[in-house]
């Protein structure tokens, strides 16, 4: 059984650097497929008041029978519980449905500017966490013009930003603005999200080069770039695969291949206008 190694955040936590993504999976299924992911080695389970399923990861986390302290849990609260103190509300309906007394990581889910409500949502963010119910706070879909905002206004950094990142989709620009303030960045979508990305050409020579599957080599590709990543996928043989990614290297070459997938600054989700 592979185990992820550990990530450090700002805040002096520590988040397993694969995690398991559990959007669209519901009910029965999240709660088999997060059981099946404890049994792979996961110790990191990714979810949203959003994806309507925190009541099933909830159970499937208890029939794990692992101790609290030994998962690393995260939600995210939507647009829903922006404004004022509104994410109070919304972080103990979130407890309440995962049956837990904390979560590891709570994030804002995107920062919808045009609401202008990310900044005082971020406050009562900084009060949940200093009652203990997040243990680290950050965000999901901000730019950095939005990051730039909010630690204006803010002298707690975000411990991670949690955004759609993947080889077509590099985002280097916000990674390297990210390092610089000591943000950890997390990638959402790390396949691709069924784009096609895993048939590539390019992947495929050089998972027959390392004896690996694509996906794989897309997560090996993370993995090294320090980004904490949350594959998601209800087949436990694909779990497996999918956090075994720490006993073999992308060389250089590897990694200007995988470069030439890159579609650009523009590609991918625009959260100036797009979240929820
Ligand atoms: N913050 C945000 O706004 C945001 C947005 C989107 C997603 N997320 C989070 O990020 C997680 C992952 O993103 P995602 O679900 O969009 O996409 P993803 O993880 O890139 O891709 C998931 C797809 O890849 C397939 N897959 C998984 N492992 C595979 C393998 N080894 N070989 C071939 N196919 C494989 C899965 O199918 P099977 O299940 O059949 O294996 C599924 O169709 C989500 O579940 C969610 O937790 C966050």
């Amino acid at each position: 059984m592979a185990l992820s190694p550990l990530v450090a955040l700002n805040d002096g936590h520590r988040i397993p650097q694969i995690g398991l993504g559990t959007w669209p999976l519901n009910g029965r299924e999240v709660a088999t497929a997060v059981v099946n992911a404890v049994e792979a080695g996961y110790r990191h389970i990714d979810t949203a008041v959003r994806y309507g399923n925190e009541a099933g990861v909830g159970e499937g986390i208890r029939a794990t029978g692992l101790n609290r302290e030994e998962l690393f849990v995260t939600t995210k609260l939507d647009g829903e519980f922006q404004g004022g103190d509104k994410a109070l509300a919304g972080l103990e309906g979130s407890l309440k449905r995962l049956n837990m007394d904390y979560v590891d990581l709570l994030l804002i889910h995107w920062p919808l500017p045009r609401r202008g409500e990310f900044i005082s949502t971020w406050k009562t963010f900084e009060r949940l966490q200093g009652q203990g119910k997040a243990r680290s706070i950050g965000v999901s879909n901000f730019k950095p013009s939005h990051l730039e905002q909010l630690m204006w206004a803010s002298d707690v950094v975000p411990a991670v930003n949690q955004i759609q990142l993947n080889p077509s989709v590099t985002r280097s620009a916000d990674c390297a603005y990210h390092q610089h303030h000591g943000i950890v960045t997390e990638s959402y979508s790390p396949l691709g999200s069924g784009s096609g990305l895993l048939s590539a050409p390019v992947l495929q020579r050089i998972a027959i080069k390392h004896g690996k599957t694509e996906s794989q080599v897309v997560l090996r590709w993370h993995v090294q770039q320090g980004l904490v990543t949350i594959p998601k996928s209800a087949d436990p043989q694909r779990m497996k695969e999918n956090i075994d990614v720490f006993e073999f290297v992308l060389d250089d070459e590897d990694l200007a291949a995988i470069n030439t997938l890159d579609e650009g600054p523009e590609a991918g989700v625009n959260s100036d206008v797009q979240g929820h």
